[in-house]
């Protein structure tokens, strides 16, 4: 088949990874791509978020109801591209702009939670000053304020302090102020497609820029695979509770969801409970979650996007662990510095490929044909190994070979998890 992939990130350069080792994928596109992707897929300099065009791509690459288009990002589905290309008779994986509201209104999520008894904090929806003031009094300390629309990790504030959590909530045309979730957090996927619905692997990710969970909030500074501290039972659990009641709501609404469905989880004192919902793969998760999937990606994807996933066989997993963690440019997140050169990839290719890699995030190509930073999260140096402590390793090792100025990374992803698995406590980073 010919698969098309919309989007232009680490994400998408995991993907199309994934989807150029399925032999059933006999031409891959991406659109916009990046200066990585170019090197396992045909780019194309199309804007991800005007549905025509993504559509008009599609027809003029030649793709048919038996061919496949992967949207990565949520902007674009919230945008409704997914329908866009419905419409034009291509199948897509990736949810309607209706049911991307799970994503896109964490309003919308809440009520869906409500209808369909999945765990999640208490929150009120508020909308005026009093409303804020009432709810933020109701809680009490640490204060959860959630700005209603897609904020790009920009709308969450958590904080101690109620003159910043007022500040934010008032801020906000709409808000979700919500009880605070104390706990490990979980990324937990799942492609469905509308009725049946797959979970992956668990994963972990960092959001704080700095060592320790310090620093502002960020994209997503790295991540791993598996979580050894976790419950054996926490996937079932989840797709018991969380997963399939949430697709069975959303189908019942007469808004199906497929795709794929994220649960941010903490794991509380009192259970599991739902942070969030998103409408698409996590990044940097996924980096992580697809370097462990045996099973080829475009087959797994088709059968969700076309109603089949029922009759899909189970996933096929390796055995061990992967690792990834971000480089990130100069001032990266408050203020990043672009158009800097990027030095060793070639050696990572060499040196440590194929159990190490590089996914390139914000990159492109200058006049000269160099490679240089073009975002905030520049590369995601990707590792698998037996264990998370080799798989870290070989990750550090990447990240150690690339040459970004001013550029920087967390030096604790997995460290924790890793030192725990070694002991046999399993301790939570
Ligand atoms: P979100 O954009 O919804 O993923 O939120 C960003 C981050 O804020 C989450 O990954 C959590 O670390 C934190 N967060 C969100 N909601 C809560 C909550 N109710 N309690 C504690 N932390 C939260
Ligand atoms: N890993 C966080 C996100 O993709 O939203």
């Amino acid at each position: 088949m010919k698969v098309l992939v919309i989007g232009g990130g680490a994400r998408e350069h995991a993907l199309c990874r994934s989807l150029s080792l399925d032999p059933d994928v006999r031409e891959l596109h991406c659109a916009p791509g990046n200066a990585g992707i170019a090197e396992v897929a045909a780019t194309h300099p199309v804007d991800a978020l005007d549905g025509d065009a993504v559509a008009a791509l599609a027809e003029q690459l030649g793709l048919t109801g038996s061919d496949l288009v992967v949207v990565g990002p949520e902007a674009p589905l919230v945008a409704g591209v997914a329908d866009a290309v419905r419409e034009a008779g291509v199948p897509v994986f990736g949810p309607s702009a209706e049911a991307a509201r799970l994503e896109g209104s964490k309003a919308f999520a809440k009520d869906v939670m409500a209808t369909a008894g999945v765990p999640t904090g208490r929150s009120y929806v508020c909308t005026t000053t009093e409303e804020v003031d009432e709810a933020l009094d109701a809680f009490g300390a640490p204060y959860v304020v959630k700005d209603d629309g897609l904020a790009a990790g920009k709308g969450v504030v958590v904080t101690d302090d109620l003159a910043a959590a007022r500040a934010h909530a008032l801020a906000c045309e709409r808000v979700v102020i919500e009880e605070f979730l104390d706990g490990p957090e979980v990324s937990l996927f799942a492609v469905t497609d509308g009725r049946t619905v797959v979970p992956l692997q668990p994963a972990q990710d960092f959001k704080r820029a700095l060592d320790g969970d310090e620093g502002p909030n960020t994209g997503g500074m790295g991540a791993y695979t598996p979580l050894p501290w976790a419950d054996p039972k926490l996937v079932d659990e989840v797709l018991t509770t969380v997963l399939q009641p949430t697709v069975d709501e959303l189908r019942r609404r007469g808004t199906p969801f497929s795709g794929l469905l994220y649960a941010g989880l903490a794991i509380t004192s009192r259970g599991v409970r739902v942070i969030e919902f998103n409408a698409r793969f996590g990044d940097p998760e996924t980096q992580a979650v697809l370097a462990r999937l045996k099973t080829p990606l475009a087959g797994l994807l088709a059968a969700a996007a076309t109603g089949q996933l029922a009759a899909f066989p189970p996933l096929r997993w390796s055995e061990g662990a992967a690792v990834t963690v971000v480089v990130a440019s100069h001032g990266y997140p408050a203020a990043p510095r672009t158009g800097d050169p990027i030095g060793g990839l070639a050696e990572v290719a060499e040196l440590d490929a194929p159990k190490a890699y590089v996914l390139h995030a914000g990159t492109r190509l200058d006049e000269d044909g160099r490679v240089v930073s073009a975002g905030g999260r520049v590369l995601s140096v990707t590792a698998t190994g037996s264990d998370l402590a080799t798989a870290r390793e070989r990750a550090y090792r990447a990240v150690a070979r690339i040459s970004l100025d001013g550029s920087h990374h967390r030096t604790d992803i997995a460290e924790r998890a890793a030192a725990d698995a070694a002991a046999g406590t399993g301790g939570q980073s």
